[in-house]
């Protein structure tokens, strides 16, 4: 290269750094700068990132892993607790990876795992409430279905549940406390080697043996540490997100009541609209980080080499060339978002579980608490705020009242 580098072009927005601050208007100061041009310089940890904000950028972004490549960000990020999963890997060895760990989460497999593990995970925790008339859901439901559901699959023991919610929420705030997330990693770690040791012996049913026993095209199995790394990582990137993605499809319904009734009135026709409007209007990953390694101009963007990208799911989801009337929660879209599970080489391989778990999640608490509504004492907890970070949204808690009904 020759020559001085032409730095990035001047802040759009001054006084909000997008790594950090929460941001209670963030749906209209994305529609604000997303008005002016369909990117934007804004501030990122005390230096400059590109926010891509529409439809067709935030898609073109992802599927162009040469110039926005996953692994830099995820280096930094997640391979110091986790190790090197396939969010930091790219070409034939993320390939080769990405198909076997992808096996235990294909569509077919995850329908058996509704009947054994989820639907029994999501009744335990209605039962724990339903008599009483009120609840957090957040508390008492979100933050928990999913880590069970996880802990389940991989057929860990019931009385050791506590611990691995334990260690799965201190890795996941690596970025905040390294020391107790990267001790948690090894706790974690050392209290499954001998899982995967028996599961190695003798393969069951659950979800490590069926890691234990996939066969790669190179006619290679996975390797202890390949397993162990993927088991660390299904926490953030698996129960977390899935966490957030219940919240904010309740939030959203439970403050549009009658949106609420057209789910109950008619689940079977409602229910999986309802959970597509949920991650379009408000997705559970909103602003993803990336970054660009080399210098280029893209799309008519200058961007110096080693910028940090920010990839704005939730601007694309509500891009009004897309969606009219995008600020509008309206479950009669009936449209799945095309972007809420990412796209391209690292598009998310849990969808069909998180998916799953969704359904059967609202299918029972709508149908098994009858007039399910916010607590209006505590309506003003319900917004939706920046979880771990700025990437994550959802709600921190949901107390809601409706008619006991008897345990199940
Ligand atoms: C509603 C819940 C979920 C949401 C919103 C979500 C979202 C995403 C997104 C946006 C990506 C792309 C990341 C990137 O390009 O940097 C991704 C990747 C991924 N997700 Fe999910 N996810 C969810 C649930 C799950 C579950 C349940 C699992 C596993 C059990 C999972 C495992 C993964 C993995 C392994 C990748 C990386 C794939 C690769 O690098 O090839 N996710 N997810």
């Amino acid at each position: 290269m020759s020559g001085r580098m032409t730095p990035l072009g001047p802040l759009d927005i001054e006084g909000i750094d997008f790594a950090f601050d929460d941001q209670p208007d963030l749906h209209a100061v994305l529609a604000r700068l997303r008005a002016r041009k369909p990117y934007a310089i804004v501030p990122f940890a005390a230096t400059r990132a590109v926010l891509l904000l529409t439809d067709e950028l935030v898609r073109a972004a992802f599927r162009d892993e040469t110039t926005f490549p996953a692994a830099p960000v995820y280096a930094m990020t997640t391979e110091p607790v986790f190790g090197k999963t396939v969010l930091s890997m790219s070409g034939s060895q993320h390939r080769a990876s990405r198909a076997l760990v992808s096996a235990p989460l294909r569509r077919g497999r995850v329908q058996a795992y509704v009947e054994p593990v989820i639907e029994p995970v999501v009744t335990e925790l209605i039962d724990a409430f339903v008599s009483r008339g009120s609840a957090d859901l957040v508390a008492e439901f979100t933050q928990r279905f999913s880590l069970l559901i996880i802990s389940r699959l991989l057929g860990i023991p019931v009385d050791d549940e506590t611990r691995i919610q334990h260690w799965a929420k201190a890795m996941i705030e690596y970025a905040f406390s390294p020391a107790a997330a990267i001790d948690s990693a090894q706790e974690f770690t050392e209290y499954v080697r001998p899982l995967l040791a028996e599961r190695r012996r003798e393969p069951g049913g659950d979800m490590i043996s069926m890691l234990v026993t996939e066969l790669g095209e190179d006619g290679e199995f996975l390797s202890d540490e390949e397993i162990l790394t993927f088991l660390r990582m299904l926490f953030p990137l698996g129960a977390d997100t899935t966490t957030y993605a219940l919240g904010n499809v309740l939030s959203a319904l439970l403050n549009h009541p009658e949106q609420l009734r057209l789910v109950q009135s008619d689940p079977q026709q409602y229910l999986q609209a309802a959970i597509w409007e949920g991650a379009r209007w408000e997705p559970a990953v909103g602003l993803l980080p990336r970054a660009c390694p080399a210098e280029t101009t893209w799309h008519g963007i200058h961007i110096p080499p080693l910028t940090p990208m920010i990839f704005a799911i939730n601007a694309a989801h509500r891009d009004p060339a897309i969606y009219p009337r995008p600020d509008e929660f309206d479950i009669t879209r009936n449209l799945m978002p095309p972007l809420s599970f990412g796209q391209g080489p690292h598009s998310c391989i849990g969808n069909w579980l998180a998916n799953t778990e969704l359904l059967v999640a609202l299918d029972l608490l709508i149908t098994r608490l009858p007039d399910l509504a916010l607590d209006p004492e505590h309506v003003d907890l319900s917004t939706i705020t920046s979880q771990v970070g700025t990437t994550l949204r959802g709600p921190t808690a949901l107390h809601v009242t409706f008619t006991p009904g008897p345990r199940q």
